[in-house]
């Protein structure tokens, strides 16, 4: 068996065969060839076809093992009974990576013969990009082995792409967007290699300083996690994800799970690993651009310069929207900026220096912020006026931005106007001078140098170990089980609880009347009564819980209607008997739950709780593990997280003791693989060193 190989060879060939080349103009074994000779690859070529003859000048070998010399990649472009075969042949002539063009595999179906063509592969010591792949490019050796544009401009950003079609539009975007490649690559039905591998090749590749994906969905989503984790601390990572709506959400017998919808996860795993996901196909170029060629900003501070005092408050809503922080020290501001504006303009942040401003005093503006170590990053806005030429606005930009470059220090323009401006932003693209349009474009790519640099400078997570009694909960789970049941009756997710160091109410089971009143003292009054059944899940829905039971008439008197609505509700519910609970105080109700995602494995939610927990929607999520310090995030990441934090003169929450539950939680369900779902709901957070205490839990078991 041979050793797989690195994938380095795949982007470093230094010879590449096409098997299936074609003299035909129009067909693909044709158009690949045709863009690998155009775009100048610097290794050799070998079309291949048993009919023989020559293409584009290069002679086609009859089949691989006439190929004088090895080869390191061979691309298939044969139609799908043929490639079995090609395959073969491959393995015979010691091929390292095959990329598969044809279609007509999994994703029609045919997934056996994909398996067994990847399992002989890899066994024969080869690796598979695709099937049902448009190709790939390397712009280290000028290779463009794909069935897309030509002429591909060269550059700092990789392109991953699971969709061939988009892909193919991406590349001839790239060239009218003036993007520099590094490579593009499509995966199609990833059924070896994935992003996981090519993301491990380009972490180190030292031409790539920018990596988009196009994701349509992910199978081995904890992997990708770790691997983009890592490189995100290294170059930038844009993703674009199809499935937003709220139909992909999945049903499922909790809220968690319901609430998790695929795309919740995905949004909330990416954030947690670093990834800046666009809005759409323009931001992300427009982000890649910026990311590529713009030096990181040594601080928080930025300044929006301005001619026209609309587009600075536009600027400004647009800086809250994507995170910027506008340089507020008034004081400095007037120092720096009153030299170089006018009386009846502005030197406050954004600072307006006026309608009247020409190329001078616009470049003065500029230098006054680029000499000033006080700011570290500049948005420039122009609208249109008669006092500059669109030249001398193009000369001006050119020159402010050099001078910035050079600086070190992050600038891009905004400008506004007619066919004059659009027909200069053109030009000036093609000096990769990153101006916009439109004012939210531009500052939303310096929030993304912003989210991507804070990214990068955060400390590694320390994941605190965390001991549980696996074998005890595992008992309790196996109990259930020969029971016939798939979820835990409140007794046993207490004993659960309790194992995670999760503070429940005091509780017991009566199965009398007059157990009731006995347990009752014990409990203490005020108490809670709640129905104790198998056959009941929803306990409020069945009339199953009676609240604020404050002696032994009313605990007698709740047994009885807890009894009568249950029967009606369910007639065949088979009642244990009832639980008394200790009855506390709601102030704060907050929700935990953690179950396994299908993509991204263990997962972890926190949230506003309560009963509107599905209505309100106020939940964050991450993938497990998370440090403590990523679970604080979490509850400083819902929206009302101003509750916890201490509103109104109230003091502020127990925070920690809410970490210790999503952590807790984390815990069980990566150790316990029974478990389907878990979740605590309310947990009612006390005062900060007072704890937190969960009043209802639900465990589901595979
Ligand atoms: N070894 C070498 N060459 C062979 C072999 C072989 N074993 N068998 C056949 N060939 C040659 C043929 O003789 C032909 O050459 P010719 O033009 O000189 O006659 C060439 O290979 C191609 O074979 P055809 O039968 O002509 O097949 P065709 O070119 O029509 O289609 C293809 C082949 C392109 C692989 C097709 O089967 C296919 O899968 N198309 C879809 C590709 C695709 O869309 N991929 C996803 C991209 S992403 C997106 O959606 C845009």
């Amino acid at each position: 068996m041979r050793e797989l190989p690195n994938v380095k060879d795949l982007f470093e060939a230094r010879s590449l065969a096409v098997i299936g080349a074609s003299a035909t103009p129009g067909k693909i074994g044709y158009s690949i060839v045709k863009n690998i000779v155009n775009d100048g690859y610097t290794g050799k070529l070998y079309p291949v076809n048993p009919k023989g003859g020559e293409v584009l000048g290069f002679p086609i070998y009859k089949c691989l093992k006439d190929i004088p010399g090895e080869v390191d990649v061979a691309v298939i472009t044969v139609p799908s009974n043929f490639v079995f075969d090609a395959v073969r042949e491959c393995a015979e002539k010691g091929v390292k990576f095959l990329p598969i063009i044809t279609s007509g595999f999994s994703e029609i179906g045919n997934k056996e013969e994909e398996k067994q063509i990847i399992a002989f592969a890899r066994e024969h010591g080869m690796r598979v990009l695709g099937p049902n792949i448009f190709g790939y490019s390397s712009s280290k050796i000028s290779l463009n082995a794909a069935f897309g544009p030509n002429n591909l401009r060269k550059g700092g950003v990789a392109i991953i792409t699971q969709s061939g079609a988009l892909g193919i539009a991406m590349m001839g975007k790239t060239t009218v967007e003036c993007v520099g490649l590094s490579c593009v690559v499509s995966i199609g039905n990833k059924a070896d290699l994935d992003e996981a591998d090519l993301l491990e090749y380009l972490e180190n590749d030292p031409e790539t300083r920018v990596i988009l994906m196009y994701i349509e969905g992910v199978q081995k989503g904890q992997r990708l996690l770790s691997v983009l984790e890592r490189v995100t601390r290294k170059k930038p990572v844009v993703v674009i994800k199809s499935g937003r709506s709220s139909r992909g959400a999945m049903a499922a017998a909790s809220h968690t799970g319901s609430l998790a919808g695929a795309d919740n996860v995905f949004e909330a795993v990416m954030k947690q690993a670093g990834v800046m996901r666009a809005e759409s196909l323009d931001e992300a170029f427009a982000w890649c651009k910026f990311l590529t060629a713009a030096p990181a900003p040594k601080g928080e501070n930025t300044c929006i310069v301005t001619n026209g005092g609309g587009v600075g408050v536009m600027a400004t809503d647009a800086s809250e929207k994507y995170g910027l922080n506008l340089y507020d020290d008034q004081a400095k501001l007037k120092e720096i900026f009153s030299p170089v504006t006018p009386e009846f303009g502005s030197t406050k942040n954004p600072v307006d220096i006026t309608g009247q401003a020409g190329y001078k005093e616009y470049s003065q503006a500029l230098t006054a912020a680029l000499e000033n170590p006080a700011i570290h990053s500049v948005v420039a806005l122009y609208c249109e006026t008669a006092v500059f030429t669109a030249e001398t606005l193009q000369a001006m930009m050119k020159e402010s931005y050099e001078k910035y470059q050079k600086a070190g220090k992050p600038l891009l323009f905004s400008i506004i106007g007619g066919e004059k401006i659009e027909k200069a932003i053109v030009n000036i693209r093609e000096d990769q001078i990153p101006v916009f349009p439109d004012v939210y474009q531009a500052v939303s790519c310096m929030g993304a140098m912003y989210n991507y640099s804070r990214h990068a400078a955060l400390p590694a997570p320390v994941i605190e170990a965390r001991k549980l009694n696996v074998p005890r909960i595992k008992e309790t789970i196996a109990k259930a089980k020969a029971d016939g049941r798939t979820f835990l009756l409140p007794w046993e997710s207490k004993v659960v609880m309790d194992e995670c160091g999760i503070r429940m109410p005091r509780n017991a089971i009566a199965r009398s009347h007059d157990e009731a009143i006995k347990l009752a003292k014990e409990v203490g009054y005020p108490l809670v009564m709640k129905v104790a059944s198998k056959d009941i899940i929803h306990k409020s829905d069945a009339g199953g819980v009676k609240l604020n039971i404050n002696d032994d008439a009313g605990l007698l008197k709740a047994y009885e209607d807890i009894l009568t609505s249950c029967k009606k509700y369910k007639a065949d519910a088979k009642i244990d008997g009832m639980e008394l609970c200790e009855q506390v105080k709601l102030t704060t109700e907050t929700i935990v739950g953690a179950r396994r995602d299908a993509s991204f494995g263990p997962t972890v939610m926190f949230g506003l709780g309560g009963i509107y927990v599905e209505v309100l929607k106020d939940v964050v999520f991450r993938s497990l593990p998370v440090s403590r310090a990523e679970a604080k995030g979490m509850v400083a990441g819902i929206r009302a997280h101003k509750l916890l934090e201490g509103v109104r003169g109230e003091k502020p929450k127990d925070i920690d003791g809410v970490a210790d539950v999503i952590l807790g939680l984390g815990a069980l369900i990566q150790a316990v693989e029974e478990i389907s779902d878990i979740e605590v709901n309310p947990i009612v957070v006390n005062e900060a060193g007072k704890g937190v205490i969960a009043l209802d839990v639900r465990i589901l078991l595979y």
